[in-house]
């Protein structure tokens, strides 16, 4: 397991286009009051490797890190291809998905810095589920906002969350007035991650010792989860791979809500692709919020209330909601400043699934592989098949790196009421 974070910033295409924050307090402000210091300066360091503090190394260890890279060799006869894929699994995680990775990293920081209330938003739980456990690890209280279509669909992360003592609240929230006022404007919300991102950040303000954690699209978040591609290029090492050969065009793949399973994977191998290497880059994202396929390259925000800055992004716009699907870690309207330069940049290629077919996709991983994924992540193996299929077509032999972000036990409803009974529908292994 890596001993250093690797900071990716100065590796991308160009520079990270200025925020609009003319808010007053601003956004800067806000985040000077419930963000960790540290996770501030984390966001904007220009320090190539940053230490992983010993307390977060030592937790990290005790979750099972490194996690392994599985080559789906039954996947790959399956689809007759000769590319090599191969599977990243954050799934084994004890909370089932990669979102522990920088839960544990941003709860020690907090603790450190004598907070005492971990507050964050969560939309398929899974992340929920990670803060409620690194809360546990450092003696802190953690206050988790909830979308309310994922929470009615996904009860088990929230019975999970409360186990460890978490209080668990729906979003939209009557507990918040950005939370009343969405509920007043738009009556039966399901929520999406804006509106929790706005509750918990509303909440966090007003509670005094609280932090405010980001699971996703900011600079710290995707630091902490480049062990992701750090481990994937020793443990490729191991399978006696090297990425980017000439010619191959290899893969790696991450489905993306707010980017930092992507970025993750993606980061520690920007800077060989801008040295040449033959290695592309793949967002797999939901139709439900098509922002990088389908969406403008505008300012705005990631939440609805008006605390975090405007940010150049693809965006399906602030009066988006997103319809509630079960592939809630997908749902966001506005996509982060750093996925949408890499975007903008033609660094970085996106395909959008439906839940039917990226479920399908995780079905057909299920069947050959015995791995059973959250709905996001199938949405990068329903990629991954894509990728495949076109490299047999054109007598390519890629390696696919596919991240497995989470694991879908808790999505079996999902899986159901997308697949219905899928009995007739068995591949031979
Ligand atoms: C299992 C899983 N994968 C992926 C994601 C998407 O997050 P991100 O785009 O930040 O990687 C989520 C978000 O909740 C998730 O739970």
């Amino acid at each position: 397991m890596p001993g250093q974070w690797y900071n990716f910033l100065p590796d991308l295409p160009g520079p990270v286009p200025e925020v609009r924050d003319s808010g007053s307090p601003s956004a800067a402000e806000i985040a000077e009051k419930v963000r960790p210091r540290i996770l501030i300066e984390q966001n904007g360091t220009d320090q190539k490797w940053i230490p992983i503090p010993e307390p977060v190394m030592e937790r990290l260890r005790q979750c099972g890190r490194p996690t392994p890279l599985h080559r789906a060799r039954r996947l790959e006869q399956h689809l007759g291809t000769r590319a090599r894929i191969y599977l990243k699994r954050e799934d084994v995680l004890p909370t089932g998905s990669f979102k522990l990775n920088t839960a544990i990293a941003q709860a020690h920081y907090a603790a450190e810095e004598g907070r005492t209330t971990l507050v964050t938003e969560t939309g398929a739980g899974q992340w929920g589920m990670s803060v409620a456990l690194a809360a546990k690890m450092f003696g802190l209280r953690a206050e988790i906002f909830m979308v309310r279509c994922s929470l009615e669909q996904k009860p088990y992360r929230r019975h999970y969350m409360e186990l460890l003592g978490a209080e668990v609240e729906p979003s939209p929230s009557l507990r918040t007035a950005i939370g009343r006022k969405i509920l007043q404007d738009t009556p039966g919300h399901p929520g999406s991650l804006g509106t929790a991102i706005s509750d918990a950040i509303e909440h966090a303000l007003g509670l005094p010792g609280a932090a405010y954690l980001a699971g996703s699209g900011m600079p710290h978040v995707y630091l902490h989860q480049t062990l992701l591609g750090l481990e994937v290029t020793a443990q490729l090492a191991e399978h006696g791979e090297e990425l980017g050969v000439e010619g191959r065009g290899d893969h790696l793949i991450a489905c993306s809500g707010g980017g930092s399973n992507l970025c993750g994977l993606v980061g520690p191998h920007l800077r060989a692709r801008a040295d040449g290497a033959d290695l592309r880059f793949l967002a797999a994202e939901s139709t439900a919020a098509p922002r990088l396929t389908q969406g403008v390259y505008a300012y705005g925000r990631t939440d609805l209330g008006g605390f975090t800055p405007e940010v150049l992004g693809y965006t399906m716009g602030e009066d988006f909601i997103p319809p509630p699907n079960h592939v809630g870690g997908l749902r966001n309207h506005h996509s982060s400043a750093l996925v949408s330069l890499l975007r903008h940049e033609g660094v970085l290629d996106a395909v959008a699934f439906d839940q039917r077919t990226a479920l399908e996709a995780g079905r057909l991983l299920l069947q050959t592989e015995g791995l059973l994924l959250a709905p996001e992540a199938s949405h990068a193996v329903a990629a991954a098949v894509e990728v495949a299929a076109k490299a047999r077509t054109e007598r390519r032999e890629p390696v696919i790196v596919v991240l497995a972000s989470g694991a879908g036990f808790l999505d079996l409803q999902g899986y159901h009421e997308v697949l219905g009974d899928t009995r007739e529908a068995q591949v031979d292994t």
